[in-house]
């Protein structure tokens, strides 16, 4: 009797043991620990990994794609399960995700989508992100109805609507896409938009706040209608030029509307100051946890289709945006 109990002691332990060892290593690369979106994405997918037993190391890119394509090596080298890559640069992936075949290993992309050619490239090779065309639409709509529900806010009444586009990292697809839906969103609804200026800020608040300013002395905020930014950190730059000139502080008659993209904390803050209009919802959480469950599930040879998210074509995850106003 004792004999058998011991040795099903030895079996429970060895089984444990086997769950330690089987448990699934996945390295991420993260373009910058230096970006507020971002910030929300690692969080979801440290939270989601210890519920899928498996052990997520993140390492900082610090903008600089030799650096990641080092980090990369290093977590083959380290024997990782799998691979989760927000990309320094989209258009320079091709070489990782031939490491990745190479080590027979999945690939998973977020936040910065590869070209087609290069998923296609490798069956284990997948991206996880958000259709920016519909953040675009989003923002441009948010525009749209505050001038339906506030004709007075075509200040030169010329009816058309003269805004300030403030652009993300070029090459993004969000900055081309954002960019270019929110006007059309402007122009389906009937309004006549013009740029009268822009320019790129790199989804930093200081680059879009010394960007506004210069705006504001050049053509002066009673000429600026809109602000349209290709982010939350942009719109926020913009709001505290806009502060600085004493506009968005409460006074109806000094108030320029403005919209970012990403829902960040501090974007929700200033949209219930009433000091920014609004923003649309970049779902950080469910990128994150369908990025971790589609490496994970994998890497672990199971079935795509059990992660809890549609995989279109066997390849993308595509989370969907969500419009938020004050009040909501
Ligand atoms: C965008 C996001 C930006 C920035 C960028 C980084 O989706 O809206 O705030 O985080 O990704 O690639
Ligand atoms: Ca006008």
């Amino acid at each position: 009797m004792r004999k058998v109990f011991i040795l099903a002691l030895v079996f429970i332990v060895s089984l444990s043991c086997c769950a330690c060892a089987d448990e699934v290593k996945i390295g991420s690369c993260i373009y910058t620990f230096n970006d507020a979106f971002m910030l929300r994405f690692r969080n979801a997918m440290a939270d989601e990994s210890p519920k899928l037993g498996a052990e997520l190391t993140l390492a900082d890119s610090k903008n600089d794609q030799t650096t990641q394509d080092a980090q990369v090596d290093e977590f083959i080298a380290a024997g990782v399960k799998a691979l989760i890559i927000n990309p320094v640069n989209r258009m320079d992936v091709q070489t990782m995700v031939d490491k990745a075949r190479a080590a027979d290993i999945p690939i998973v992309f977020i936040n910065r989508e590869p070209m087609p050619e290069v998923l296609a490239s490798y069956h284990k090779a997948y991206y996880v992100g958000a259709k920016p065309e519909e953040s675009g639409t989003q923002s441009g709509q948010l525009i749209a109805d505050y001038f339906h529900e506030h004709p007075e806010a075509d200040k030169n009444h010329d009816g058309k609507i003269q805004f300030v586009m403030l652009r993300g990292e070029n090459g993004h697809q969000d900055m081309i896409a954002r960019s270019r839906y929110s006007v059309l969103a402007l122009k389906n609804a009937g309004y006549e938009p013009v740029e009268i200026a822009g320019a790129i800020a790199n989804w930093e608040k200081l680059q879009a706040m010394n960007i506004m300013n210069a705006f504001i002395m050049s053509i002066g905020a009673e000429n600026i209608e809109a602000v349209l930014a290709n982010n939350d950190e942009m719109a926020l730059g913009a709001v505290e030029a806009l502060k600085a000139n004493d506009y968005n502080k409460g006074n109806p008659e000094m108030y320029i509307p403005v919209v970012g993209v990403d829902a960040n904390a501090s974007a929700l803050d200033a949209m219930n100051a009433g000091e920014m209009l609004g923003t649309v919802l970049n779902d950080a959480d469910n990128q994150g946890i369908a990025a971790v469950r589609l490496a994970e599930a994998v890497a672990s040879g199971r079935d795509i289709g059990t992660i809890g998210y549609e995989v279109t074509d066997g390849k993308y995850v595509w989370i969907p945006y969500q419009k938020i106003t004050k009040g909501e």
